[in-house]
């Protein structure tokens, strides 16, 4: 049987510090809502992917309605739950039962943030390429981009006191990260009871190598008020201020 590739997009949290009233991945960024480019990315990156998007039960309606409007077929649907992590947990589940296409012993998965839409093809591809080249079936690895802090980092010794540490030894890390299937699964059942903030640290918790690749600083993950502003002007120049 053929080796698959999915795609789990998280798109079930409420967008709180954006503030907006839509979440913000439904916000348009020059005419588009941020996921659907998001979606385009993989689309174009990994043609033959199974793209499976996670969404709260409530903004289904909102969601049939944005591919109605913006001519969009839609991927697989699962839905999401009250931390990202079930979230990746239900969509894996999803893609384990078969739903998504029937998976197979080497498959691998990527998960990435809805809320990326800058991600290009050339990351995409790095990730993919450097789990394909180092990952074994006895000896699974996971897959990560980073990205070098520009802000001086100091750790916190309390409330108010802190301590300068060297930002060289630190990365901000971002999403795509790839694994193995299985792995990825495995992991997230060894460790039902933590929070973990990304899928990288469920691997890790289970004893797996973690390698990580140059991430983009255009790649970042729309959180606050202004990045919707910087994103829309991004976006706009990106695809020559026509809209798609
Ligand atoms: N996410 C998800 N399920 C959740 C929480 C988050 O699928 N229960 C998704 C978000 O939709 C987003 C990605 O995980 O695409 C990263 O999460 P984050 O940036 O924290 O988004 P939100 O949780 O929506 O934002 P906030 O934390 O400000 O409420
Ligand atoms: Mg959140």
């Amino acid at each position: 049987m053929v080796n698959r590739t999915f795609v789990i997009i998280p798109a079930a949290g409420s967008g709180t510090r954006t503030g907006s009233p839509l979440p913000k991945q439904f916000v348009e960024l020059a005419g588009l809502p941020v996921i659907f480019h998001t979606i385009k990315a993989f689309e174009k990156a990994l043609p033959e992917a199974s793209i499976v998007v996670v969404l709260n039960p409530a903004d289904i309606e909102l969601w049939e309605e944005l591919c109605d409007k913006h001519g969009i077929e839609s991927p697989a649907v699962c839905a999401g739950g009250s931390q990202r992590r079930h979230s990746v947990e239900n969509a894996l589940r999803y893609i384990n039962a078969g739903a998504a296409g029937e998976p197979c012993e080497n498959d691998t998965v990527l998960v990435h943030d809805a809320a990326r839409p800058f991600v290009t093809k050339e990351l995409i591809k790095r990730v993919v390429e450097t789990l394909e080249n180092n990952s074994q079936p006895g000896n699974p690895i996971g897959v990560i981009p980073g990205i070098k802090l520009t802000d001086s980092i100091r750790e916190m010794k309390s409330d108010t006191d802190s301590e300068s540490v060297d930002r060289n030894n630190y990365r901000a890390v971002q999403t795509p990260q790839a694994f193995p299937l299985r792995a990825i699964t495995e992991a997230y059942s060894e460790h039902p009871g933590t929070a973990f903030t990304d899928e990288a640290s469920a691997m890790e918790a289970s004893g797996h190598k973690i390698i990580m690749v140059e991430g983009s600083h255009e790649n970042f993950k729309i959180t606050y008020p202004s990045d919707l502003l910087l994103a829309e002007a991004m976006m706009k120049n990106k695809t020559g201020n026509q809209g798609l």
